[in-house]
């Protein structure tokens, strides 16, 4: 398969960068994951203000417009094989000799790569996944997509160590997301999340699911979640460009509710997979 690096598509086995790459030297740059259903990008502008908002955070002048980037993922995609895909894109902050603060001069370099996009089964979303929880260690800028992902790479390696799908993190004892999802909790009826600020990331599916509750009468409320709370939920599930929204039936090894996906998350799949067409 072909991707797109600064400026040349190429074959991904001869895609090469130097290793004075910032990205590679420091996790200097941010990334977007983005779903393509049937060759289109699902939420392109909401994916593409996030990455302009993660770049204008680092600091990272941005290499294209709107435009720009969208005929870039569209030439990947085209070139494609499979009508589902997973966008991968990536900007750092580019090559320059090893000094942590920005070169005075540097070009950003830019990568994008596409794959099948693989869902969850039909049998994993029947019996829903398990989660382990953790506390949140990593750094005050979660809402950055950075590229910087060792806090993530560690709790996702600590759910794999516990036979879990996803670990779910809590900083002082309050609920925060998932190494690459975020988390929603329901109690009568009521979905929960927790605030968008600068300990999680905003999910795009994050505003996707409030309007799909404001659409389907289903009550959203953002506020913080206590561990407690977690374990006492009804409902808990996870939402991301490659999960969509999945249930979480066990927690610790403690059932979730009965321990069965709920209605709230039925209606919200059904809604997401409408949504989709
Ligand atoms: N991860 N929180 C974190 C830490 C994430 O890494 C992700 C996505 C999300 C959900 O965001 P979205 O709804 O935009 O996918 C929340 C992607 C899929 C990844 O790193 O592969």
């Amino acid at each position: 398969s072909l991707v797109y690096l600064n400026g040349e598509m190429t074959p991904l086995s001869e895609a090469r960068i130097p290793v004075l790459d910032r990205g590679f030297i420091f996790g200097d740059g941010v990334y977007e994951v983005i779903p393509i259903y049937q060759r289109k990008m699902f939420r392109a502008e909401h994916h593409m203000a996030r990455l302009f908002r993660s770049l204008d955070k680092i600091g990272i002048p941005n290499p294209h417009d709107l435009a720009g980037w969208m005929a870039l993922i569209d030439k990947v995609v085209a070139a494609y094989p499979d009508d589902d895909q997973m966008v991968y894109l990536q900007v750092t902050r580019g090559v320059a000799k090893r000094a942590h603060a920005f070169p005075a001069t540097v070009v950003p370099t830019v990568f994008i790569m596409t794959n099948p996009l693989v869902l969850p089964s039909n049998a994993v979303r029947a019996a829903g996944v398990s989660c382990v929880t953790m506390e949140d260690k990593r750094w005050l800028h979660c809402e950055i997509k950075s590229v910087s992902l060792l806090g993530n790479v560690l709790a996702a390696q600590y759910a794999v160590e516990h036979e879990a799908t996803e670990s779910i993190q809590f900083r002082d004892g309050m609920l925060t997301e998932g190494s690459s999802s975020n988390v929603w909790v329901v109690k009568n009826g009521v979905l929960y999340g927790p605030p968008k600020d600068n300990l999680i990331l905003e999910g795009i599916r994050y505003g996707l699911i409030r309007e799909l509750c404001a659409a389907n009468r289903i009550p959203f409320e953002v506020r913080r979640i206590g561990r407690d709370e977690v374990f006492a939920a009804d409902e808990v599930m996870l939402s991301s460009a490659t999960k969509e929204v999945l249930p979480v039936t066990r927690i610790d090894g403690q059932p979730v509710g009965n321990g069965a996906p709920g209605p709230i998350y039925s209606k919200l799949y059904e809604a997401y997979q409408a949504a989709k067409a």
